[in-house]
């Protein structure tokens, strides 16, 4: 072997045995840079006869080609290796069962003030509402409550410092005042419904200090008892999808309500169970409405004539309703905010409110 072959031999070996492209680059300057054997030899060519230039010129480029074809087809392997590695480094495991994505629950109490008002949306009325915050004179005065009225007592309800002028506002004890604040600013004839919470002092099995209601409020020309008592049993049956719910008014008293009346709803208690509908007659009864025909008084008091005009009203506690339509034991695990609760007694976000059974049958 002369020296020509030795050196290309050398440098093909540096080539093949260099692990990576960075170390291929240092093999390429150093076999075909301008300091290199090859250069060298080339650059020398110049000081040799024709005759050996002719001979050796070809060969030099020869072996610098096969050297440049080697490194070349060097750095592709080395580069689609060093891909390989860092693919296979940097692989997304696609078989992992993706992380749970927390879903949403409708909390009760929304969904049955859906339901409610899908309802009596479905009977046109309109929906209206009313500060939390309010002051004497429409959750009291303009209602016809009178200043010895238990209601208006410490005890019973939140008052907010005193005003200034010594007036006191309260959290509205409940959704009452909306029918003034509605009187107040339209004329009749109206018909609304007006969900919102209400508060009173109270805290134990059966009473949390907020609350919800819905008041309804009718006033025309002719409304009467009649209306009131079609338009309860209607919205009892539809919510309760019970066509042949047994309901009964019983005489009551509220200061807004002129005769006044308590809904009773027909069940039956069974080993412990409480089931909704049944043979009201043999069964027990539960109060779910208060209700009545508007007081000549409240009608006053928001500048409608009660000589001409005439109206009912009624006021039904949300959670009640949702408690016994969807088998809810405890009314204050409604406001516990405990996700294993929601998850149960929750609703998922696409069951659309019906009409249900009550209102088509
Ligand atoms: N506001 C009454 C209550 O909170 C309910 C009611 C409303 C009664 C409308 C009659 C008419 O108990």
């Amino acid at each position: 072997m002369n020296d020509l072959e030795k050196l290309e031999q050398d440098l093909l070996q540096a080539v093949a045995a260099s692990g990576s492209v960075a170390s291929l680059e240092a093999v390429r300057v150093d076999a075909l840079g301008k300091k290199s054997s090859i250069s060298l030899l080339m650059k020398r060519l110049g000081g040799l006869s024709l005759e050996e230039r002719k001979e050796k010129g070809p060969l030099y480029n020869k072996i610098k080609r096969r050297i440049e074809q080697a490194i070349e087809s060097r750095k592709v392997a080395l580069e689609m290796a060093e891909l390989g590695a860092k693919l296979a480094a940097e692989r997304v495991d696609v078989t992992l069962s993706a992380r749970p994505e927390g879903e949403g629950r409708i909390h009760p109490i929304s969904q049955a003030l859906d339901e409610v008002l899908a309802i009596f949306g479905a009977m046109s009325f309109a929906v209206a509402e009313g500060p939390d915050i309010e002051d004497d004179f429409h959750n009291f005065t303009a209602l016809n409550i009178p200043p010895e009225h238990p209601a208006r007592q410490m005890h019973d309800t939140f008052y907010l410092p005193g005003e200034r002028d010594g007036s006191q506002l309260v959290l509205r004890t409940h959704t009452s005042p909306v029918q003034v604040r509605t009187m107040q600013i339209q004329k009749p004839p109206l018909r609304i419904i007006a969900p919102g919470r209400t508060y009173r002092s109270d805290s134990d099995m059966t009473h949390t200090p907020m609350f919800h209601q819905v008041e309804g409020l009718v006033v025309d020309e002719h409304a009467h008892m009649g209306h009131l008592k079609g338009c309860v049993t209607e919205f009892c049956r539809a919510y309760f999808e019970i066509a042949d719910l047994p309901l009964r008014f019983r005489p009551s008293f509220f200061p807004f309500t002129e005769p006044s009346a308590e809904v009773d709803i027909g069940c039956l208690r069974k080993d412990g169970e409480l089931k909704i509908g049944g043979k009201g007659d043999s069964g027990d009864w539960l109060e779910i409405f208060g209700c009545g025909m508007v007081h000549p008084k409240v009608l006053e008091a928001c500048s409608i004539d009660p000589h001409t005009y005439q109206g009912f009203a009624f006021g039904l506690g949300v959670e009640r309703i949702a408690m016994l339509k969807y088998g809810i034991p405890d009314l204050r695990t409604f406001f516990e905010a405990d996700l294993r609760w929601l998850r149960h007694y929750g609703f998922a976000a696409l069951d659309i409110p019906s009409l249900g059974g009550g209102l088509s049958q």
